[in-house]
């Protein structure tokens, strides 16, 4: 495995790889890497010949300063994981690598974007939509991984890459978006990088996110979608030190919310919840249908 700093360099390696007929996978990270992150690496170093993870704190998607400084950053760490599985290069530029101008590109695909997450934190897809897009086109990978544990995040980049493909791209015509399903602790708990955040008395309380939500599932055979929407926040909302930011339960394609569960044939459920005094804000989602 090697490390590579720079965009002139990583250009070259994935390059050469294509010329000697090698499939390419990326996957963006932002570092501080878990078992989630791994599963996608994982499944790209089994896809692909040759597997690229970029490790980069991207700070144009952070809406709050705060949240962009308090970001855990284990780079050494990182890539003693990324080696033992069987990465090919880590892509671990600098703020100026990245942007040597300020990025003044603006991505718009509503409702992706604009809805849960886009409502929430203001500018966030706009950043994501301009990292993605330069690893996209320094790498020109074969298949890029994401997580389903941010659910929105997939869909705006698909809509990103339709738009691309609309456009007539050569990379965005090659690409195909492969999404993962989220990795867990044994208590349920969506393993994140921000969780290394969590004092332990918040450590203990965030599994009932994901006990609330499986319980949602359940009551939701019964029940409409507003009242399984409710009961759910209310009953996060009842354990002391959580506190749901919203939960929208929503059409899984257009991230659309629905009325009913016949509205659309998958649907998702989204949530962020903000968990202790600080606060951290986590975020998971389930499948209804
Ligand atoms: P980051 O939060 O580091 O996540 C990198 C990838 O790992 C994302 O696709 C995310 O969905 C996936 N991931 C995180 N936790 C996971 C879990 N518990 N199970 C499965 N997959 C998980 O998402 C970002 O970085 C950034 O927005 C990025 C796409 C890199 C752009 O900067």
């Amino acid at each position: 495995m090697e490390i590579i700093n720079s965009v002139k360099e990583l250009k070259e390696k994935v390059s050469a790889l294509r010329g000697d007929g090698k499939t390419v996978g990326l996957v963006p990270t932002m570092g501080a890497l878990h078992a989630g992150h791994a599963s996608l690496v994982t499944r790209s170093v089994k896809e692909n010949d040759a597997t690229v993870v970029s490790v980069f704190v991207n700070p144009t998607q952070f809406n709050d300063k705060k949240d962009l400084a308090s970001y855990p950053r284990t780079l050494d760490a990182d890539c003693a994981l990324l080696e033992s599985i069987g990465a090919t290069y880590v892509f671990a530029p600098s703020v100026e690598e990245v942007y040597p101008e300020p990025d003044t590109r603006s991505f718009s695909y509503p409702p992706t974007d604009t809805v849960m997450e886009g409502a929430f934190r203001p500018g966030h897809f706009n950043g994501v939509c301009q990292i993605v897009s330069k690893l996209f086109m320094m790498v020109e990978p074969d298949r890029a991984y994401f997580g389903e544990k941010d659910f929105q995040q997939i869909a705006v980049i698909k809509a990103m890459v339709a738009d691309y493909v609309a456009k007539d791209t050569d990379w965005a015509k090659r690409l195909e978006v492969c999404p993962c399903p989220i990795v867990r602790e044994e208590d349920g708990l969506a393993l994140s990088s921000r969780n290394t955040l969590l004092a332990p008395e918040e450590r203990a309380i965030a599994p009932n996110i994901y006990k609330a939500l499986k319980a949602s599932v359940k009551y939701s055979k019964t029940h409409s979608v507003e009242e399984t929407r409710q009961k759910t926040i209310s009953d996060i909302n009842a354990v002391e030190g959580l506190e749901v930011q919203y939960y929208d339960i929503v059409n899984a394609l257009s991230l659309e919310s629905v009325t009913s569960w016949d509205e659309a044939d998958h649907v998702q459920g989204c949530i962020t919840v903000f968990c202790g005094a600080t606060p951290i804000r986590l975020i998971d989602n389930i499948n209804y249908k």
